[in-house]
């Protein structure tokens, strides 16, 4: 029997039932509220809304745990692969042996992209923001895909559009890369591994591949393991609020590369390295910045900082951190910035404001430094997140229609002006 909940308004009181998760997390069903009272609830910014039941991700924000199907974050960045770990985000299960080859093989054959998208790619100029290149080239290979833009959550009409979106993201993502540096296309490798071969896609030349060294290989396979999935953040969100119309999984992926670029979301990675980088060129002390970041008035914030639901220790900073050394060492670089966050970190730490408010360093505080390093331009950080995201969000996107939800459609309190008669344009 699960626990009641009870509501008292105006004199009247409902029992609503709970639903407790596996985690013990424990949610209010008012899926009958309005029904029943005519009333609705309201929570601007979701922070106390549960959206939909999910089987993907476990996150405990107070202790700074995160679990995709169960597997410890720590276990995974240790031991997988970028590969398996979309396979398990997407199908549930780590897979044998066989499937996983399978797997891998799908998204081999499926790195290419046709020909014709060239000629959209040349028509952005050469200054276009790559979040916007990514975002829209989604949408056309949509155009190249008519078969797959169903709602099909098995079979080859789920797995080809799955694995044609995790794969070409990739060249996507490099082509808009080369086109903004006029650069021609490199034809993808069947050889290499996953982020082998989009590192060749970005950074080789035609008479002179690019060969990654395997520890920065590995450091962007465990980048992208450690974006792999969050939950109901904001793109991911959004992702099932545009799939719950029965839109294509290109269309809400599409639109959740929209949602991820944003400066508070996916986009704070390049805010991080840009905030670093004025603190270095113009001198500012690491102590001046934080005074700002937490003067009210003052619009500088500690970007890296902060998380709607981690209220410790974001578990994936602590292991991008540990592999920022690891990659600056086997590429022979010391970088100043890296030296300015620690202290940022550190300082940030011991302050009340931020104790208080319970800012600890988020993802986006130093894979900057860790993509920085590996080459990645910084306009590109945030395309590089949504290549990790790609399983996530399409594996939320089929459970959305596995449990065969309703179309998203919250409600509102209307606050503006009660009914008015029209004011001819003379009487204004
Ligand atoms: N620097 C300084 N102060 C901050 C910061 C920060 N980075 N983050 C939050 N605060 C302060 C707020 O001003 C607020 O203070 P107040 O209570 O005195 O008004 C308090 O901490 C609570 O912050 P909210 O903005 O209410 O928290 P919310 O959950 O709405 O926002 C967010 C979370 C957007 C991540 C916020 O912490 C932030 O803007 N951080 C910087 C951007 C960033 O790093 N984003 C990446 C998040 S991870 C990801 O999306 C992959």
């Amino acid at each position: 029997m699960s626990k009641k909940a009870t509501l008292q308004y105006d004199g009247q009181s409902l029992e609503l039932d709970t639903i407790v998760g596996t985690e013990n997390e424990t949610g209010i069903d008012i899926t009958q509220l309005r029904a029943k009272t005519g009333m609705i609830t309201l929570d601007p910014g979701y922070g106390n809304t549960g959206s939909c039941t999910s089987d993907i991700t476990f996150i405990n924000g107070e202790k700074g745990i995160l679990r995709y199907r169960g597997y410890a974050i720590e276990e995974l960045a240790e031991k997988s692969s970028f590969m398996e770990t979309a396979f398990l985000v997407l199908y549930g299960h780590l897979p044998a042996k066989e499937e996983l080859e399978t797997f891998e093989a799908g998204i081999r054959d499926e790195a290419y992209l046709h020909y014709g998208m060239k000629s959209h790619f040349e028509g952005f100029p050469d200054n276009a923001p790559p979040m916007a290149v990514l975002s829209s080239m989604l949408n056309v290979l949509s155009c190249y895909n008519t078969e797959l833009l169903t709602t099909a959550t098995k079979g080859p009409a789920f797995e080809l559009p799955a694995s044609r979106i995790i794969s070409k993201v990739r060249a996507i993502a490099a082509w808009a890369y080369r086109t903004s540096q006029g650069k021609p296309f490199m034809a993808p490798r069947t050889d290499l591994s996953y982020s082998g071969n989009f590192l060749h896609m970005m950074f080789s030349q035609q008479f002179n591949l690019y060969e990654p060294l395997p520890e920065v290989e590995r450091a962007l396979d465990l980048f992208l393991i450690l974006h792999a999935d969050h939950e109901q953040n904001c793109s991911t969100s959004t992702v099932r609020m545009v799939g719950s119309s029965h839109a294509s999984l290109f269309s809400a992926v599409s639109a959740g590369v929209g949602a991820l670029w944003g400066p508070l979301h996916g986009g704070a990675n390049c805010e991080v390295i840009k905030m670093l980088e004025r603190i270095h060129e113009e001198g500012i002390s690491p102590r001046a910045f934080v005074e700002k970041a937490k003067d009210k008035n003052s619009p500088e914030k500690l970007m890296g900082f902060g998380h709607r639901v981690y209220k410790s220790f974001d578990p994936r900073a602590k292991i991008l951190k540990g592999q920022v050394d690891n990659v600056l060492k086997a590429l022979n670089i010391s970088d100043p910035l890296l030296d300015i966050a620690y202290e940022l970190e550190e300082m940030a730490r011991s302050e009340d404001y931020f104790i208080e408010r319970n800012l600890y360093p988020n993802v986006d505080f130093y894979s900057g430094i860790l993509l920085r390093a590996i080459g990645i331009p910084v306009d590109m950080f945030t395309v590089l997140f949504a290549i990790g995201r790609m399983p996530g969000w399409i594996a939320n996107w089929r459970e959305m229609h596995v449990q065969s939800l309703r179309i998203s459609r919250p409600r509102q309190i209307y606050t503006g002006e009660i009914l008015r008669a029209y004011t001819p344009m003379d009487k204004r």
